[in-house]
């Protein structure tokens, strides 16, 4: 480890020294969609000079810690593009898509036909070929984002093994929380948040089942958006569960992830969910909702039973701070409020969402397996044997896959699976429907990641928003809860939050973990 560190301090002045010239006035350190924008259009930044500066960054930093599985090979490339394109526009043909040469990271269960493989982590899908780009991808491209490569994430969602930490996947190792190495850094979009926080990219998308976009966000000081099932079309997506998973923005502040969700909302004809939830989506775009008043007006109910105390007072006191932040910007706060059965929603034995998971992604693997060319596997059953006839590569001696043959035995028409999807759907609506309804509330707001389950079990929206540190300079977010198509509402609240607060710093300036001193004050800024 050490003599790694050394020649990635190495490597860091090195680069810093050549990129310090090439730009002179931009700040790579913490930019965001809109300051590079303006660096555009004023001629101090080019989409080639920005991708240069992450994969330099992603070839520095990705040794310690491991959320990039792969670099698009074609990025240097779409980023020439895009400054030609930018270049022809300012001779008159104004209409560049809203991320036009922005780079983006995407989570290794997103599909691409390109050069990048999709795996989720895992050796048994390298060399397979998408039929096509996912739906989101295929926005990204549109709106003019560049696609920087694939993260890491928690191999097949964590449904591998129980025996496997958060973050982990065969393919790119353990993903290191850059902040407190020691912390997990959650799962399963690990690579999503880790890049994004460290400054490896502008922006990411993670996908949800349930808290996968929202606790590695909170873990890893970034913002995480999980949209109302059905906003983000799953076509193209290694999917779990089609009333429960959502694709989702992950960045740096709430407005960056808004403009990616704009990006990516809409109806496509190969996700029926997205059809339903069309009707929610605003005329003009979501941007209209970064209002500084956004809090004014709005009732949010506090939920602190069992979230408040999860990570010791520093934290809890912090979030008291945040309260009566929301209440001097105008907002009603109706607290203490409880969750019914909340000890039953929290606890994966009892709950009866790992039945309907194992079951769902059982179904949907196969079928999206099924859809692949040149693929080494063709279903879960191949996968297990080709696990089993490669135990070096994917490290059964470490873990073993006992969540892939518990989910090989599972079928979605079976009795238990049934039982435990409306036993869920009760849950959910005695419990989050009935808090939100009965108190008229605009948003839940909960202390850290955890309340994320909540909502997940009726395809609701969350996000999180970076709230603190606690003494050992751990992040931790604030995490705002909506009924279904609340997008709008929880914009608001969200970006009035983070105006009022500003809590999220980079990883590098303060971590007791990683020491790159010379690093921080020089390459951040100029
Ligand atoms: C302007 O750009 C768009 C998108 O690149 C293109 O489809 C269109 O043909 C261009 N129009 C002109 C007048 O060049
Ligand atoms: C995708 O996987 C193949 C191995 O099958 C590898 O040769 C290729 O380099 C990978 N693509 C990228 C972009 O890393």
């Amino acid at each position: 480890m050490t003599s790694l560190f050394s020649l990635s301090l190495a490597l860091l002045s090195l680069s810093f020294l050549t990129t310090a010239v090439a730009a002179s006035e931009f700040t790579f350190h913490e930019a965001t969609i809109e300051s590079i924008h303006l660096a555009f259009a004023q001629n101090r930044l080019t989409s080639r000079q920005l991708v240069d500066f992450y994969l330099d960054r992603i070839q520095t930093l990705n040794p310690s810690l491991r959320c990039v599985l792969e670099v698009n090979p074609n990025a240097l490339a779409q980023a020439d593009e895009a400054d030609r394109l930018r270049a022809a526009a300012a001779g008159g043909n104004g209409t560049l898509g809203d991320l036009h040469g922005i780079p983006v990271l995407l989570k290794d269960s997103i599909g691409t036909d390109d050069k990048m493989n999709t795996t989720a982590g895992s050796y048994a899908l390298l060399g397979a070929r998408v039929p096509r780009d996912a739906f989101v991808v295929e926005r990204l491209r549109s709106a003019g984002a560049v696609i920087l490569g694939k993260a890491s994430m928690s191999e097949r969602y964590s449904l591998r093994s129980p025996q496997m930490p958060r973050g982990w996947c065969a393919r790119g190792g353990q993903g290191v929380n850059p902040y407190v190495k020691s912390v997990n850094p959650c799962g399963s979009s690990t690579g999503s948040a880790i890049a994004v926080a460290a400054n490896m990219v502008t922006v990411s998308l993670g996908t949800e089942t349930d808290s996968s976009i929202i606790c590695p966000a909170d873990h890893n000081s970034v913002v995480g958006f999980k949209p109302t099932v059905g906003l983000t079309s799953r076509a193209g997506v290694m999917l779990i569960s089609p009333s429960q998973d959502s694709i989702g923005p992950m960045s740096r502040t709430v407005s960056d992830a808004v403009h990616v969700l704009d990006a990516i909302v809409g109806f496509d004809p190969r996700d029926e969910a997205t059809e339903e939830a069309a009707k929610f989506i605003p005329m003009g775009s979501y941007k209209q909702f970064l209002r500084e008043d956004g809090l004014n007006g709005k009732r949010l109910g506090i939920v602190r039973h069992p979230f408040s105390d999860y990570k010791g007072s520093t934290a809890a006191s912090i979030f008291d701070q945040h309260l009566m932040t929301f209440g001097s910007k105008g907002a009603t706060l109706v607290d203490n409020l409880e969750i019914e059965n909340i000890d039953i929603i929290l606890k994966p034995s009892r709950n009866g969402e790992m039945t309907v998971l194992r079951a769902q992604f059982k179904h949907y693997i196969n079928e999206y397996l099924g859809g692949l060319s040149n693929s080494p596997v063709k279903s879960l059953a191949e996968v297990i044997a080709f696990n089993s006839n490669n135990p070096d590569l994917e490290k059964m001696e470490k873990y073993n896959q006992d969540g892939l043959i518990a989910a090989q035995m599972t079928s979605i028409l079976d009795d238990d699976v049934v039982k435990a999807q409306h036993r869920m759907t009760k849950l959910s609506e005695e419990g989050f429907e009935k808090l939100m309804k009965e108190n008229e509330l605009d948003a839940m707001v909960t202390l850290g990641s955890n309340a994320a389950t909540i909502p997940a079990f009726g395809g609701y929206p969350v996000l999180t928003v970076p709230a603190g540190y606690d003494d050992n300079g751990m992040p931790f977010g604030i995490c705002f809860g909506g009924l279904k198509g609340s997008e709008a509402k929880l914009i608001e609240i969200a970006y009035s939050f983070e105006l009022a607060t500003r809590m999220r710093k980079p990883p590098l300036s303060f971590s007791t973990e990683f020491h790159y001193p010379y690093y921080e004050q020089s390459y951040g800024t100029m």
